[in-house]
């Protein structure tokens, strides 16, 4: 139950740190009883909806190095309509925090029926999806009550990062043991999103912009904010802006630009230069490494924990995750119960 929180959205993520350790100590166990065969596999294809297909976003990088595979991540209510070429050499994983999720109960037969092989990252025990695919791995988020899924999104991120660490020999214990730590950091900042949320509260659109894991962060944000709040919100890769988007960027516009990956900095830091010219309010989200090269272009900077940059999606949604959460609260939104949405999408 509630045990002190105002609403579920908020509980569940404080959880996380929890969350997350289970989901750890689990799959440790559950990778090494794993029964795909990898040898055969010649590409991946990760299936998914809303949150869950940001999680797979989110690992797509790493596991793509580690298997040394191409790995696509794709929408699953497209997916399932656009005959995928899908073979026995295919591997197709499926996200969901229910495992009722109808487009992806669809993919998941698809891909069976093209005799790929099918791994399942669930949440909910017993469920279609945990039933039907070849293999599970369980994320060890517990109940999800609130529309607007957090706890699960970390630990989706969590198991794919560990299976592809497998997968590929990587040795990533220490940034394990170090992961929750830094998500508590994360809900530290908690104070300064009430503060930010309080900036944002009368505004129509907010734009998020990264580059790599960033982007994948922003367009998770993204949805947080949008499904909650009703504020207007997009994501894009910030390299993409000058191809369209930045003609909507004006005086006082404001824009969460997200930095977490330091080779990638200076690309960022120009980005947000270009944006701060045409007089978007800037707010930047970034580890203490990247914040350093920013300077004194932007009003605001918050510090994200410095993890590993497959572990940065998991750090660094956490602040925003409140952000939204807060502006909802401001702008007197049902913040558990949005308008149009249900917890499980079960028909198209
Ligand atoms: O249960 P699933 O993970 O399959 O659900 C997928 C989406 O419906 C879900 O993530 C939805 O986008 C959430 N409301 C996002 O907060």
């Amino acid at each position: 139950e509630l045990v002190g929180y105002p609403h579920y959205m908020l509980k569940e993520i404080f959880e996380q740190p929890e969350a997350i350790a289970r989901t750890i100590a689990h799959t440790k166990v559950a990778l090494e009883q794993l029964t795909i065969d990898t040898s055969i596999i010649e590409a991946v294809t990760i299936v998914a909806c809303g949150t869950a297909y940001h999680a797979g976003l989110a690992a797509n990088a790493m596991l793509e190095q580690m298997l040394n595979h191409p790995v696509r991540v794709e929408v699953a209510s497209e997916f399932r309509y656009r005959k995928p070429i899908i073979n026995s050499h295919h591997l197709v994983i499926i996200i969901s925090q229910s495992g009722e999720t109808a487009d992806s109960i669809a993919a998941l037969r698809l891909a069976k029926a093209e005799g790929a092989q099918v791994l399942a990252v669930v949440n909910t025990k017993g469920s279609t999806i945990a039933r039907e695919a070849d293999s599970v791995l369980y994320t060890q988020a517990g109940i999800e009550v609130a529309v607007a899924s957090t706890k699960a999104y970390t630990t989706q991120i969590t198991v794919l990062t560990m299976l592809a660490a497998y997968w590929g020999g990587a040795d990533i214990s220490a940034a394990l043991d170090k992961l929750i730590h830094q998500v508590q950091r994360g809900l530290e900042l908690d104070g300064q999103m009430m503060d930010l949320a309080e900036a944002l509260k009368y505004e129509q659109d907010v734009y998020y912009i990264g580059r790599g894991v960033d982007a994948v962060t922003g367009m998770e944000a993204t949805l947080k904010l949008k499904e909650i709040s009703y504020i207007h919100a997009e994501s894009y890769p910030a390299g993409e802006l000058k191809h369209g988007t930045i003609a909507l960027i004006e005086n006082g516009t404001p824009i969460i630009a997200i930095a977490t990956d330091s080779e990638l900095v200076e690309k960022m830091k120009s980005n947000i230069e270009e944006v701060a010219a045409r007089g978007a309010k800037v707010y930047i989200f970034a580890t203490p490494a990247c914040a350093k090269a920013f300077g004194a272009i932007a009003q605001e900077i918050m510090l994200l924990p410095s993890t590993p940059l497959y572990f940065s999606p998991i750090a660094a949604i956490v602040p925003l995750q409140l952000l939204a959460y807060h502006t909802a609260l401001i702008r007197g939104c049902d913040v558990d119960q949005p308008r149009n949405l249900a917890k499980s999408v079960t028909v198209e």
